[in-house]
């Protein structure tokens, strides 16, 4: 009951302010984002490459409503890729990015607009030798966000994008994703969808993600497995052997701060893990669909404005 409180909570102003302003919320946040500046999370970034992991860094932001945010955040990205060339990253780490902080829900031409933003970054990321990934946000903006993979991948073919498990209509995506050179992340989707075009059960969403993950593994492309749940992961490294998959014909990945000992153990394992590591000041919408995922995470939350 919970979940969809929250995820409502996500995108309200008024929540936002109330939460942000909150002396004690900032410990709890840190468990999951990696910083406020590109800054510090770098040491982060470094710590997690050093151990054997490989990073997608996100700079935090969604929803802008005017173009110079949206300029802001392909220059915040820009940024983040010099950054990673002077760290030597290039190998280890990419980008995942959110298109409506590239400006794709403003009314006049978003579409373009974002695609425009996201065309440099995946230009720069392409000169230093990594990837960009394009975050899946709500059901809305599926056919956007595909149609600018479409445009992207033309000239930088490894763009990866996101597919959400719980959409009616991924089973078909996912077959027309599923070609060589495709890199997909297959998640089980964070926003508040309506019945009319969603699985709504938790068993359902499950049983969904297991068809998906068989399309991918059984396909030609690169799947990018995005859960911390043991089921899919166990299943993912099942349906990897009956392919004949090696490690490294496809991938983990795991956000910052969640399940990290399963996190090593993968990769001590040989399997190629990757960490999702947001950073910015702009953590709200993030943050709260963490604790929607998750009951204890608000209790944790909660347990924060009590006297120690
Ligand atoms: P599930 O929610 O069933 O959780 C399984 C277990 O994992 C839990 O029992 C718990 O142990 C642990 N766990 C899960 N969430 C936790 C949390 N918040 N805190 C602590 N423990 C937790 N979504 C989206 O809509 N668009 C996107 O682009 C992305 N991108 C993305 C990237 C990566 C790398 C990951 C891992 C996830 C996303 N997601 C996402 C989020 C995704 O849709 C989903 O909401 C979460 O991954 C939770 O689902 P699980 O598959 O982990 O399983």
């Amino acid at each position: 009951m919970l979940g969809p409180v929250l995820l409502a909570a996500s995108r309200s102003d008024r929540m936002r302010r109330i939460v942000a302003a909150a002396p004690i919320t900032r410990p709890v946040v840190n468990r999951f984002v990696a910083g406020d500046e590109l800054h510090p999370a770098m040491d982060n970034v470094r710590e997690l490459t050093a151990s054997g992991l490989e990073v997608t860094l996100d700079h935090l932001g969604e929803d802008v409503t005017d173009e110079a945010t949206a300029h802001a955040t392909r220059d915040a990205y820009l940024g983040l890729l010099r950054a990673l060339r002077t760290e030597g990253l290039g190998t280890r780490a990419e980008v995942s990015v959110k298109l409506s902080a590239f400006g794709q829900a403003l009314p006049d031409g978003g579409h373009d607009i974002a695609l425009e933003n996201v065309r440099e970054v995946a230009e720069l990321a392409t000169a230093i030798g990594t990837t960009v990934t394009l975050d899946m946000e709500d059901h809305t903006t599926v056919d956007s966000t595909l149609g600018i993979l479409a445009e992207l991948r033309k000239e930088h073919p490894d763009t990866g994008a996101v597919i959400q498990s719980y959409l009616f209509r991924t089973e078909d995506d996912a077959r027309k994703l599923a070609v060589a050179g495709s890199r997909v992340r297959l998640v089980k989707g964070a926003y508040k969808e309506p019945a009319s075009v969603a699985f709504q059960s938790k068993a359902e969403v499950d049983k969904a993600y297991v068809r998906v993950l068989k399309i991918l593994m059984a396909g030609d492309g690169y799947p990018m497995v995005g859960s911390h749940d043991p089921r899919m992961i166990a299943i993912a490294q099942e349906l990897a052997a009956r392919y004949d998959r090696k490690p490294g014909s496809y991938e983990f990945q795991m956000l910052y701060g969640i399940r990290t000992a399963e996190q090593r153990r993968l990769a001590h394992d040989g399997e190629r893990m990757r960490i999702y590591v947001p950073y910015g000041a702009d953590w709200y919408g993030y943050f709260m669909r963490r604790l929607a995922e998750r009951p204890a995470n608000l209790a944790f939350f909660l347990r924060s404005f009590l006297p120690s």
